[in-house]
């Protein structure tokens, strides 16, 4: 099958190119190797697929929409899978108007071109932060998602609504995924796991909100992109279905699992969760074991010695 994936050169788009890839399915990749985080380490993400004849990277921003439609009526992709985007809730704090650009004008520009050129299928990278802070736990897909602490779930929650409209207008497939805390080896170096890591490894002070009484729904990079690839593979209508791994971690043992991996005592220095942040994020993933055969099996303690052994071996060579 021929799959257009945007935000293909990130950290979980690199993932699902090298599944697809594998498994004989024709790539079409956008990214703009923006520099919010190192464009070098991008670059290196896909440096493994260039010579692979199934594999056309473009690159361009796809907050221009004339690109976007040119490389959408050159390929004329089966399905989409819409990863690219700002993805930090905490710098869309500062920055409204990028994420407005790039995570909502941009998705339209995706989203109208798939419709275009008749897509069958769009599959798009929400998040757990559309719930917001809500004492409903653990979070299900029928709850409300009126109440975003900050632009980038505000964003994310209005490209939902967008895809139904497409839905409705033209009939597209949309499956909204919301992924919840994904990590794992090439992570994102403005996330916690690769953060912690880093500080330990060089000691240094390790910023903790709340003394580290917040929960996270860690889910490691494998189980999202088997869940990423059942809905490319099954078109589904329209669904917002939550991709987590069902078993929130505290900080506190989280820090503890990487202390114990490096060897290293963290140096604490507790402050006070800013408004952005929910105090826990905890996936029902019940839906998606119906509608995606999703079964995530990666434990925490599993899944940070994979970023680990990525870690020392990618980022601090020895
Ligand atoms: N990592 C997580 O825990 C998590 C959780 C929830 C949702 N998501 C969503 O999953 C998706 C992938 O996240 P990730 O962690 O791989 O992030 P990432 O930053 O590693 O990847 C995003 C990619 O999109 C590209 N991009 C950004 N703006 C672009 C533009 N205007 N034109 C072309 N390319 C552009 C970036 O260069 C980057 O390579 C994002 O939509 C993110 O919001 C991630």
């Amino acid at each position: 099958m021929k799959i257009l994936v945007t935000g293909a050169a990130g950290f979980i788009g690199s993932h699902l190119t090298e599944t697809l890839l594998k498994r004989g399915d024709t790539v079409i990749a956008i990214d703009n190797f923006n520099d919010y985080y190192s464009p070098a380490r991008k670059r290196a993400n896909i440096a493994p697929f260039l010579e692979n004849p199934r594999y056309h990277l473009h690159e361009l921003d796809f907050s221009e929409r004339a690109p976007v439609e040119a490389v959408f009526s050159q390929h004329r992709p089966a399905a989409v899978a819409h990863l690219g985007a700002m993805g930090s809730v905490r710098y869309s704090v500062k920055h409204p108007h990028l994420y407005t650009r790039v995570n909502i004008v941009g998705s339209v520009n995706v989203l109208d071109a798939a419709q275009q050129v008749g897509a069958q299928n769009f599959v798009f990278a929400s998040t757990s932060s559309v719930y917001g802070q809500t004492n409903q736990i653990p979070f299900v897909e029928s709850q409300p998602t009126d109440f975003p602490l900050a632009p980038y779930p505000a964003g994310k929650k209005a490209v939902e609504a967008m895809g139904y409209a497409y839905h409705n207008m033209h009939g597209l497939n949309f499956t909204a995924l919301r992924f919840f805390n994904v990590y794992g080896p090439r992570g994102r170096p403005d996330m916690m796991p690769y953060i912690v890591t880093e500080k330990l490894v060089k000691r240094e002070e390790i910023t903790l909100f709340d003394n580290g009484r917040m929960r996270r729904d860690w889910t490691f990079i494998d189980d999202i992109i088997a869940g990423v690839v059942a809905a490319i593979d099954r078109p589904l209508g329209y669904e917002r279905i939550n991709l987590g791994r069902g078993e929130p971690v505290w900080m506190t043992d989280f820090i503890e699992i990487l202390e114990e991996l490096t060897g290293q005592k963290a140096d604490i220095k507790a402050v006070p969760a800013p408004a952005s942040e929910p105090k826990v994020t905890f996936a029902n993933v019940d839906k998606a074991r119906r509608l995606l055969g999703y079964h995530p099996h990666t434990s925490i303690a599993d899944g940070l010695a994979a970023f680990w052994a990525w870690y020392r071996q990618a980022v601090r060579p020895e």
